[in-house]
């Protein structure tokens, strides 16, 4: 099988496993179950005022939430992207792409970037590609011709170790990563997000990356969608691996990252398990500029189309405005300021 074949298969498979909740993580979970809002009974807040348009890297978008990276736009997989991009449309926010690894140094697929742009309005569109790319020789042109393809706003690097160790074939030689990405970052007048894929991003990682200027990191925590699962499954285990479980919650990274603050200055985004309104809230209280989602809106698309991702979001936000009222948050400045604790402090 061709290389280009072989990665639309495991594209299809992935697709098709995130559809069910088989590749959820079994042992740990994302945290937010720990967490409880201090009602404030003195609230002052006119939930209709509450505003919660927010700045996704110099884009004004109606909500502090994106629709986390799944699929790039390849033949099989650009029609799933052009729902994606309607829906976000929709709701003004921003649309993660998929890997773009196969369109890497060719102008195949520019057809299908324009589809995509063109059912996405002026969203802001981020891009996608792997650590195993970014360490290949010549990556800085290719990547320029890309931003150029695509029309994306922001690029996304997404760190998937656990995934590439447990996939047949997976790259397990990330030497120099570091280096690459700030090369990138130097080299490329566009934002430059980094992004886990289940599996946590923590402080010590945070630290480096915002050393290098990244502008944006995505922590994408365990308690989602478990990656090692993924190739676990495809590899014929099951989910007794010793690995299936493996990465940092998401509570923990958002909480660890978010305390970089006084260091350095950057977006957070929380992802990784946020299936809920209340599991956005609390991510943003806990920290979190923007909150993102994949296997839940992939799940929802299957079932209810573009206009049910639409009004899931809507739900999501709605739930969002009521815990701020009740938390008496007016602005979403003051909801990340001490309105959530450990549920073992309320005793
Ligand atoms: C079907 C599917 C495909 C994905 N493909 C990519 C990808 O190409 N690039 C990427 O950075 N992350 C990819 N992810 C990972 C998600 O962006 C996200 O980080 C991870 O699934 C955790 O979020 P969740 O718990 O909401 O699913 C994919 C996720 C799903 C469900």
């Amino acid at each position: 099988m061709s290389a280009e074949k072989e990665l639309l298969k495991r594209k299809e498979e992935h697709l098709a496993l995130c559809s069910s909740d088989a590749v959820a993580f079994k042992g740990v979970t994302s945290g937010f179950e720990h967490y409880s809002f201090l009602h404030h009974a003195i609230t002052e807040v006119d939930i209709e005022a509450i505003d919660l348009r927010s700045d996704f890297l110099g884009h004004t978008v109606d909500y502090p939430f994106f629709i986390s990276c799944m699929t790039g736009g390849t033949d099989d997989t650009v029609n799933i992207n052009l729902k994606l991009a309607g829906a976000a449309r929709e709701l003004n926010i921003p649309l993660g792409l998929g890997s773009q690894r196969y369109a890497l140094g060719t102008d195949r697929f520019n057809d299908h970037f324009k589809r995509i742009r063109e059912a996405a309005g002026t969203v802001p569109l981020i891009g996608n590609i792997g650590a195993a790319q970014i360490v290949e020789p010549g990556i800085i042109e290719k990547l320029d011709e890309l931003i150029r393809n695509s029309d994306i706003n922001s690029l996304a690097i997404h760190l998937n170790p656990a995934q590439e160790l447990f996939q047949h074939g997976g790259e397990t030689n990330f030497q120099g990563l570091l280096t690459a990405i700030a090369n990138i970052k130097k080299n490329l007048d566009i934002p430059l997000i980094v992004k886990e894929t289940g599996a946590g991003i923590d402080d010590i990682c945070a630290d480096e990356l915002f050393w290098v200027r990244v502008d944006m990191v995505d922590v994408a925590g365990a308690g989602g969608t478990s990656w090692s699962g993924v190739e676990i499954l495809r590899n014929g285990g099951d989910d007794s691996h010793d690995f299936w479980d493996w990465g940092l919650p998401t509570t923990y990274c958002i909480r660890r990252v978010h305390d970089l603050r006084w260091q350095y200055k950057f977006k957070l985004a929380a992802s990784g398990g946020i299936n809920s309104g209340m599991e956005a809230a609390k991510a943003l209280a806990l920290g979190a500029d923007f909150t993102a989602s994949a296997r839940r809106v992939l799940q929802e698309l299957n079932t209810g189309g573009q206009t049910g991702v639409v009004k899931m979001v809507q739900d999501w936000f709605d739930t969002v405005r009521k815990v701020m009222f009740l938390t008496g948050s007016p602005t979403l400045e003051e909801f990340r300021m001490g309105k959530i604790k450990k549920k073992t402090e309320l005793i």
